[in-house]
């Protein structure tokens, strides 16, 4: 198995670009199941995740052509509309096919995401969505069984605010009959891209990025071509790691406006914060204070940067209360932080970390994506050696991590033991 060593104490300084964002390419891959056009998609991330999608569409008899961070997706001939344990299994994300094919092919066999190290995480809004438009769909022996005809539009109003829920009405909705509503949608940036490359697509799609968004199906889409939006995950946690470590980093090709709060926060920890057009300069000269956190759906602060705040918590000045709102058993990192020397108590949905002076490096076991984001930051920031083990979870989420960090003067090193 691959795992990391990190001899922490350097501070990142330099240039860092930015890949595609993995919960935008996601969706935007299972999209091409919509149409039997050319799907050409640019700024596609080298993620597992990603080869995990392109293996699953492939098996349905998807054509796909790869070059470099350019892909051409043909789904004129679909063979298949199983998504087997296997693949799904790897990733939740997966049930995002589920949609497209009810809505083209009126049939879909999906395995049922278990449970995951983050929580239960189950898919019951968009079943019972699906429900509410015509379809049929059973739960059969680990699967999800849908048939249907052509889908009916409707109000569907879901129980709580879910991404890939919203995502998955949305891939429904534009090739049903009539108007769909979605309200309590996601306003994500990855609704948003996905809700982009639809319209690009022939779908007629307004109120994305709001939480009311209102679809009118068509009779089909077409092939289009479109380009990933910058993942800013990624650039949240190099912005972390430039905070933690007292570095001077510019991230590039990312949007600004969509890091806001995360900016803000790492602002309110002391670093000097520039933004242009497509880049962000993240400077920190000094120890980082301890900052306050309540994750929430978009536009709050996003729950996939709470280990990461976390982490840089550990080496603040001060106290620092996180709080997970999404996500009920999202704090797997604490043990393993706690390894490192840093002072956290979790109370409930709470943990209140005291920052330390300094950490000490440990062999460190990643838990999931961003749990293994956090222990690498605070790995940079400890004196002395860490391993992390079961690097996959990265993997998942980030191009090259430790590529780009070493770029940035970080002395890290994948390794197999
Ligand atoms: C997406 C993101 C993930 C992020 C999460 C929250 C992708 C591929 N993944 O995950 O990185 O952490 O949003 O921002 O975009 N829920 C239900 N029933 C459902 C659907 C969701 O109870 O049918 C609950 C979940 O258990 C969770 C909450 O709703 O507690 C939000 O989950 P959701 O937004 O659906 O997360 P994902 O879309 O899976």
């Amino acid at each position: 198995m691959e795992k990391l060593r990190i001899i922490g104490g350097h501070r990142l300084s330099g240039n860092v670009r930015i890949s595609g964002a993995k919960n935008a390419v996601l969706p935007i891959l299972a999209s091409s199941l919509l149409t039997s056009g050319e799907l050409v998609l640019h700024n596609v991330p080298n993620l597992a995740d990603v080869r995990t999608m392109l293996k699953l569409l492939e098996g349905m008899g998807v054509k796909i052509d790869r070059e470099g961070e350019t892909v051409k997706l043909c789904a004129s001939n679909v063979t298949s509309t199983v998504a087997p344990y296997e693949l799904v299994k790897t990733m939740r994300a997966s049930i995002l096919v589920l949609c497209p094919l009810a809505t083209r092919f009126g049939a879909a066999r999906v395995s049922l995401p278990g449970g995951c190290t983050i929580g239960a995480r189950p898919v019951d809004q968009h079943i019972q969505a699906l429900r509410r438009m015509g379809a049929d769909v059973q739960i059969d022996h680990g699967f999800v069984d849908l048939r249907c005809g052509r889908l009916s539009g409707r109000t569907i109003v879901t129980d709580m605010v879910t991404v890939t829920g919203t995502e998955n009405i949305m891939m429904a909705a534009v090739l049903a009959e009539g108007r769909t509503v979605i309200e309590n949608a996601a306003r994500e940036p990855e609704v948003v891209d996905l809700a982009n490359c639809l319209r690009a697509m022939g779908a007629r799609i307004a109120g994305d990025g709001t939480s009311t968004i209102v679809i009118d199906g068509c009779e089909e889409l077409h092939g289009a071509e479109h380009t990933v939006i910058p993942d800013r995950i990624e650039a949240g946690t190099f912005a972390a790691a430039a905070a933690a470590t007292r570095g001077d980093v510019t991230l590039q090709n990312v949007d600004p406006e969509a890091l806001s709060v995360v900016l803000d926060k790492i602002r309110e920890a002391g670093a000097e914060i520039e933004t242009g057009p497509d880049w962000i300069r993240v400077k920190m000269d000094r120890r980082p204070k301890a900052v306050s956190i309540r994750t929430e759906p978009h536009p709050g602060f996003p729950t996939d940067m709470q280990a990461q705040i976390m982490a840089l918590d550990c080496v603040s000045e001060g106290l620092g209360r996180i709080t997970e709102t999404i996500f009920e058993n999202r704090f797997m990192h604490v043990p393993e932080l706690q390894r490192l020397g840093a002072d956290i108590e979790v109370e409930g949905h709470t943990a209140i970390v005291r920052g330390v002076r300094q950490l000490q490096g440990a062999r460190l076991m990643a838990t999931d994506l961003r749990a293994s984001a956090s222990l690498v930051i605070a790995a940079l920031a400890a004196e002395g050696e860490s391993i992390v083990d079961r690097i996959y979870h990265l993997d998942r989420g980030y191009d090259g991590m430790e590529v780009k960090l070493r770029a940035l003067g970080a002395d890290i090193r994948r390794f197999r033991e």
